[in-house]
């Protein structure tokens, strides 16, 4: 039975959804047909595709009571626009279907697990969340809200546990065949812990146990979670809110964490050994991830953050974009990041530079333009190390967007302030890179609204939007002192007839 609120979305997306010109979206970054998107939902595979939900307000630019957007892809850059999944339309849900997570059920019927959030008063008269998990069960295309919902509440909590900030169930089917939900929680002393629920069906769900908490150290509320093995080890990932910066490695306000540690043989305890940002840039949040069939762990997040989420561009139609899916790995005890490799069916007219002196500003032959992968080696040369090193993206007379390192202090800096974005919000952020001998290694992907940047094959991470406008495309190389210079150049092309 689709309800009318479900019906109404339905049918204004429909309708005014394919208004929006391709020219003025992305070209391969996921965005909603129309209005609001934030976080990456029900991120996975069903009957072989990948499917990815979101948090959708149709309406307009801005959050508005929350559905579930949806799109499929069978290569993560091409995105087919389903139906909107789930819409607000009952009384646990009123205020929003929040974040979650989904799974194929043996039967072959897709399960969403996501909080359904209602608004009542506490006691002091003011108004509250009171969040609940609950469920969806459809055919990837309708979904039918389970009578049983929701199916987990305040009652599920362990002790101290809170029912005001209990949301975002990120699912999975363990090897046995049971299944597993991790659940962002806010614990006794107001910051974040990760609970751990275990079914046998999907349906029934008790409480496991906390599996890491935040003790006010790694911001407030920790929301959006996923759990997973890699490479030997065991990888939690958390959006933390209200974090404290921390050096270079940690910015303020919400931020992302993945924590690295071990599972406790016997105990399936999770221990934690290292945390570290997941993404440097200043355009990162809520990310999720899948496994593929050839067993590659994929990461896709919301590139937006909330304190610049106000910041779009006038009268926008759709706002809010994924990030390119990266393939993750954990090494040394840290996790890498690199864009799927799907992407390099895509890559078309290669131009390459080797080993160009470059001090002062050069532009090279034939690199340039908006939609491309392009990796850039920067090395020393001579007795005089470059003390720094730019290059400028997305750049014409009046627009850039810059990237600058310094290897004497190793820091990497990201600066959109010249991008053409109206809004006096966070333009810049710096990062510590490992020290290569003042070598340094980035590939640089740009699609029209964005950049991301990829550090020494994939040891760090940094996205951000921008909306600068599209003929500014120049691409400059600059180094005070000298220094030389590798550039390998694609155009990303995709045309319709190459889509899988
Ligand atoms: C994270 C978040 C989630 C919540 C959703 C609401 O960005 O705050 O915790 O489920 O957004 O849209």
């Amino acid at each position: 039975m689709t309800s009318e609120p479900l019906q109404e979305a339905r049918a204004f997306e429909a309708q005014y959804g394919p208004h929006i010109p391709d020219r003025e979206r992305p070209l391969f970054h996921a965005t909603p047909a129309i209005g609001w998107m934030n976080d990456p939902n029900g991120f996975s595979l069903y009957k072989g595709e990948c499917h990815l939900f979101f948090q959708y307000h149709p309406y307009s630019n801005e959050w508005g009571p929350m559905h579930w957007g949806h799109l499929k892809s069978r290569d993560f850059l091409h995105w087919e626009r389903l139906p909107v999944a789930l819409a607000p339309d009952q009384d646990y849900d009123a205020f929003g279907c929040f974040s979650g997570g989904a799974v194929e059920l043996p039967d072959g019927r897709q399960l969403l697990m996501y909080t359904g959030v209602r608004r009542g008063h506490n006691a002091d008269g003011y108004l509250q969340d009171i969040q609940t998990q609950c469920l969806a069960i459809g055919d990837g295309v309708d979904y039918e809200k389970y009578p049983g919902n929701p199916v987990l509440t305040v009652d599920d909590l362990p002790q101290g546990g809170s029912a005001i900030d209990f949301r975002d169930p990120k699912l999975w089917r363990e090897g046995d065949g049971t299944y597993r939900a991790a659940i962002g929680n806010r614990t006794e002393d107001d910051s974040g812990a990760i609970l751990l629920y275990r079914s046998a069906d999907c349906l029934h769900w008790e409480f496991v146990r906390t599996l890491d908490c935040s003790c006010n150290r790694y911001g407030k509320m920790w929301e959006c979670p996923d759990f997973f093995p890699l490479d030997g080890r065991q990888v939690l990932i958390v959006s933390p809110q209200e974090m404290d910066p921390e050096g270079l490695e940690f910015h303020t306000g919400n931020g992302t964490v993945c924590l690295i540690g071990d599972c406790e043989p016997g105990s399936g305890n999770f221990v934690r050994r290292h945390a570290q940002a997941i993404d440097y840039g200043l355009d990162f949040y809520a990310p999720q991830t899948l496994l593929t069939a050839d067993g590659r762990r994929v990461m896709i997040a919301w590139m937006q953050n909330w304190a610049s989420a106000g910041a779009k561009p006038a009268h926008c139609r759709w706002f809010g974009q994924m990030t390119l899916p990266r393939e993750l790995s954990v090494r040394d005890g840290r996790l890498y990041q690199v864009p799927v490799r799907e992407l390099e069916h895509y890559r078309k007219g290669c131009v390459k530079h080797t080993g160009v002196p470059v001090s002062g500003e050069v532009s090279l032959p034939g690199v340039r333009g908006r939609v491309l992968d392009m990796t850039v080696t920067v090395r020393p040369t001579g007795p005089d190390l470059y003390r720094w090193f730019q290059i400028r993206v997305a750049k014409d007379e009046q627009y850039e967007t810059r990237l600058q390192y310094r290897p004497d202090e190793g820091v990497l800096k990201l600066d959109r302030t010249h991008s053409g974005l109206p809004h006096d919000i966070v333009h810049t952020r710096k990062f510590l890179v490992r020290p290569g001998d003042g070598a340094i290694k980035l590939r640089i992907i740009l699609d029209r609204f964005s950049v991301e940047v990829f550090v020494n094959d994939g040891e760090q991470a940094a996205s951000t939007v921008i909306y600068t406008r599209q003929e500014a495309e120049a691409i400059t190389f600059e180094a005070g002192g000298s220094a030389l210079l590798d550039v390998e150049k694609y155009d990303l092309i995709f045309d319709p007839k190459d889509a899988p």
